[in-house]
């Protein structure tokens, strides 16, 4: 795997009040997370300000989407210029539920990566096939297309972070098996070194988001690729998440 891990949260559109995210930003500030490894909050847009204002710095707070260009008359988006300004640092693009609920297409995603790269935002971009594609056998093509649109757009993968995320394990209690997460993650890595470069391909963190819990988490950052996790309902518990963290090495 790549060096130092990522782990992120994010809470979806209906997670978050005022109220709880108070509670989780006092669990988040006491846990303990020693290891060399980031870790990324992704509250909805309109709780970034709050999370900002109360989180440790030891925490770093993305977006869950932004806007495809340059800031302007794009009533109801969010820009990657305004996410700097709130002190984000990150942002989650192409997330699972952007492409297939909301229908954001891989060429779009890729534009708005490139263009949140631009701006010094670090991108978590997220591929991950359907349980159809899975049981046709076409995960690697599904997952080898997103990462090409990806790659269309990205000039410098610096500042990027693969999320591999089956969409059947999102919310779904059906976590992959390690082996499954595995076989995707050296798969994607060796897409790097074979369109990309070797350099790109051992220095980019790769990611496992799907139903990662304190109880799978161990096994799971056991594997050779998985450097981290993207965490959606078992980050809604502080001290869970402590544990998720202090999985990765
Ligand atoms: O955004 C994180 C999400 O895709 C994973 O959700 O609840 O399966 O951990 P969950």
């Amino acid at each position: 795997g790549a060096p130092g891990g990522v782990v992120a949260m994010a809470g979806t559109g209906k997670n978050g009040t005022k109220d709880s995210i108070s509670k989780l930003v006092a669990d988040l500030n006491g846990d303990k997370m020693e290891n060399d490894v980031d870790v990324v909050v992704a509250p909805p847009f309109i709780y970034i300000d709050q999370v900002k204002n109360s989180l440790t710095d030891r925490i770093e707070i993305s977006a869950q989407n932004c806007w495809v260009g340059k800031g302007g008359a794009f009533t109801g988006e969010i820009s990657a210029e305004q996410l700097i300004d709130m002190g984000c640092k990150w942002v989650i693009l192409g997330h699972s539920e952007r492409r297939h609920v909301i229908g954001e297409a891989d060429e779009f995603i890729g534009k708005k990566a490139a263009y949140a790269l631009s701006q010094n935002l670090k991108v978590i971009a997220c591929i991950g096939e359907k349980l159809e594609e899975r049981e046709a056998g076409k995960t690697f093509d599904v997952c080898f297309q997103q990462m090409k649109a990806f790659a269309d757009s990205i000039t410098s993968w610096e500042n990027v972070v693969i999320a591999y995320e089956p969409v059947w394990a999102i919310g779904t209690r059906k976590v992959a098996t390690p082996e499954q997460a595995q076989e995707v993650h050296v798969a994607v890595r060796d897409w790097f070194k074979k369109n990309i470069s070797e350099e790109v391909a051992s220095s980019t963190r790769i990611i496992y988001g799907g139903s990662v819990n304190g109880g799978n988490c161990s096994e799971l950052a056991k594997q050779e690729d998985i450097d981290g996790f993207l965490v959606g309902g078992a980050s809604l518990k502080g001290p869970e998440f402590a544990t998720i963290v202090n999985s990765v090495t």
